[in-house]
């Protein structure tokens, strides 16, 4: 990690918040979805250190067209994504990983002699430092203030600031990792840190062909089955567990009826797994899937609904030429004026 200068501390700080809600640990997290049938590991199990530099690689595999697609989409409006921003502007960031793309929003910000406070919110709290360090070397002007937590502790934090207009943002589709519901609470709880005036910019994948989106959760390279079969290697590391990877395989298939690649790690033979930190034995069928991951993808008309059902309004949108993905401009509504007989 690239050590911060005397200068940069001044503008740069880290704060861990405890979850406000009672988070589940890991090893609850694994006791509860071994237990379920089907059995399932939830997506945020795939972030220790190696998940997240995985996750670094599998944006660079040719078949996942997601990171690059926004990324070009940034590229091409980014002027015009800032456009309407305040002159003093908090950018929040909810899961800010390593910040690729919000470079290419606030070298538009800068351009616009904007000032900026950037505000990552990310529960993993190495990358944040590391992100953090690295943006403000970066960016002489930029002061960083990160909350290393989950996304609802993160955003009653930021939320309590209203003096300032906050753009939120929310990249790379990781809305999609919500079932319906939870996405609807997810922008809600979005929604209630925003004041009048505030946005979110929401990057959504989206409804395309189905082998395309299969490949890109199946590289050929084999980078996004390593990045699956490390929840393996990371329960076997925290939990003490005895998961042999050449006894599961990666799958990843588009499911039509939920809009969502569902990836799953398959056993392929009959086997019994020992996690002794959680005092758990557990028998595998040959064939059985453990769920890992549901990504979500999008129609234009599903978002507005979903936002609309959040309460919040779906007001503008960015595509690429092929319609593979979006960026979208969401907005509180605007209240009705209320209307006074005499
Ligand atoms: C797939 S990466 C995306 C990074 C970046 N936004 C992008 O578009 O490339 C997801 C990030 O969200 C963070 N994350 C996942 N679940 C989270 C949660 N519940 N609360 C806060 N951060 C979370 C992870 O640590 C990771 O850095």
């Amino acid at each position: 990690m690239q050590l911060l200068t005397l200068t940069n501390l001044d503008r740069c700080t880290v704060k861990a918040i405890p979850p406000a809600h009672r988070v589940l640990s890991v090893n609850e997290m694994v006791a509860d979805g071994l237990a379920r049938t089907p059995k399932r590991l939830p997506p945020i199990l795939f972030y220790d250190a190696e998940g997240s530099r995985l996750f670094e690689e599998i944006c660079k595999v040719p078949e996942y067209y997601l990171t690059r697609t926004e990324k070009a989409i940034l590229e091409q409006h980014a002027q015009g994504m800032v456009a309407g921003c305040a002159a003093d502007i908090d950018l929040v960031e909810l899961g800010s990983g390593s910040a690729l793309k919000t470079r290419i929003l606030l070298d538009a910000l800068f351009a616009g002699g904007h000032t900026v406070t950037y505000r990552p919110i990310d529960i993993s709290r190495s990358m944040l430092e590391r992100t953090a360090a690295e943006l403000t070397e970066e960016y002489a002007d930029l002061v960083v203030e990160a909350v290393a937590s989950d996304y609802d502790t993160g955003l009653a934090e930021v939320g309590r600031r209203r003096d300032r207009q906050k753009g939120f943002l929310f990249m790379g589709s990781n809305l999609g990792n919500f079932q319906h519901d939870e996405a609807r609470d997810f922008l809600a709880t979005v929604g209630a840190a925003m004041s009048p005036g505030d946005f979110l910019l929401l990057g959504v994948d989206l409804v395309k062909d189905q082998r395309l989106l299969e490949a890109a959760y199946d590289d050929a390279a084999g980078v996004t089955r390593a990045f699956n079969l490390n929840l393996l290697t990371r329960l076997n590391r925290e939990l003490g567990a005895d998961f042999d990877l050449q006894n599961f395989r990666h799958k990843a298939v588009w499911d039509a009826e939920n809009q969502a690649i569902q990836t799953y790690l398959v056993s392929t033979v009959q086997q019994t797994v020992r996690l002794p930190e959680i005092d758990l034995r557990v028998q595998f069928g040959a064939g059985e899937a453990m769920h890992t991951e549901s990504s979500h993808k999008y129609t234009l008309d599903g978002l507005a609904g979903l936002c609309r059902e959040a309460g919040l309004s779906l007001t503008r949108t960015w595509t690429d030429d092929r319609g593979w993905f979006a960026v979208n401009l969401v907005q509180p509504v605007q209240p009705t004026p209320v209307s006074h007989r005499r």
